[in-house]
């Protein structure tokens, strides 16, 4: 309590949601963008599922916004055949030339592997993805999907292990960091049939529908943004926990487990796609691990 009441002193807003969690819980918090009947309390978990069948998905996203931070989830994927469904946990800012931070979960069919694709869009401009296979089974059990993104890196992790890094070169490559743009935290389930599992070969099975997802203790401790004023979270945000120095780079424990994880999963990467990129985008060197 002390350090978060020093952090508001040094003049940011910062939002720590542990939430356990009550429906009444979620949605001070959270609010339904699609099918608000497909989101429901999950009693066995304390948290909440949302559901896709053949009429329609679900999506919420939080009411505040946020500019850096820490951003956490447990996630239990869908159990069984999920072929052609996506999930996802992401941040997005609204309006145009948008930044956007995404985890998406591609299902597959029953004893296949999920892939976890992640991407991100700065200033409209996606078109970064990388996707791994997980060492685990997503579906048995809930596991940790986090975002750390503060002015030197974003860090995805699954589990606490860092699965991506993407730097802030801004110095050198000017409109590739979301870095003025507050995002929202949403998370969905979609039919994407035509092209999430084997590039679109097998379409979703509506006979095995309704498919659910549970997500549950979500943590934001993040710089909220408050009437699109973002100097809150661009000034003194240095004595923020996520912009601490262990925050700026992977030490060599963390580096040399990101490793692993591409050498050992990842079955797409953007900066070696040669049809795509000739020669890689520039932030690949900067990311390489
Ligand atoms: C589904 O399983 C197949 C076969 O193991 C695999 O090639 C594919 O990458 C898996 N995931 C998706 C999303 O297609």
């Amino acid at each position: 309590m002390g350090m978060r009441g020093s952090r508001i002193l040094l003049g940011s807003l910062v939002l720590v949601l542990l939430l356990g969690q009550s429906l009444a819980a979620f949605s001070d918090h959270f609010t339904a963008v699609w099918t608000p009947e497909h989101i429901l309390p999950d009693d066995a978990s304390n948290g909440v599922k949302i559901i896709l069948n053949q009429n329609a998905g679900a999506q919420f996203a939080s009411i505040d916004s946020f500019l850096y931070g820490s951003f956490t989830v447990k996630l239990k994927l869908i159990a069984g055949d999920s072929a052609g469904t996506v999930c996802s946990f992401y941040l997005t800012s609204n309006g145009a030339n948008h930044d956007e931070i995404d985890f998406e979960f591609l299902g597959n069919e029953t004893g296949q592997p999920y892939v976890l694709h992640t991407n991100l869009f700065a200033n409209g401009v996606g078109s970064r993805e990388q996707r791994i296979f997980l060492w685990f089974d997503p579906t048995a059990d809930f596991h940790t999907y986090s975002v750390v993104w503060n002015h030197h890196q974003i860090t995805w992790s699954v589990d606490d292990t860092p699965i991506r890094v993407y730097k802030n070169i801004e110095d050198k490559l000017p409109n590739s960091y979301p870095k003025a743009q507050s995002m929202v935290v949403a998370a969905s389930i979609f039919d994407a049939s035509s092209w999430a599992t084997r590039g679109g070969a097998v379409p979703t099975n509506w006979a095995n529908a309704p498919f659910e997802v549970n997500y549950k203790d979500f943590s934001l401790e993040a710089c909220t943004v408050r009437n699109n004023d973002i100097s809150a979270c661009t000034s003194n945000y240095q004595a923020n926990w996520w912009e601490s120095a262990e925050n700026q780079a992977l030490n060599s424990a963390q580096a040399s487990a990101l490793r692993n994880v591409h050498q050992k999963y990842m079955v797409y990467d953007y900066c070696k796609d040669q049809t795509r990129y000739s020669t890689p985008p520039t932030e690949c060197a900067y990311n390489a691990v």
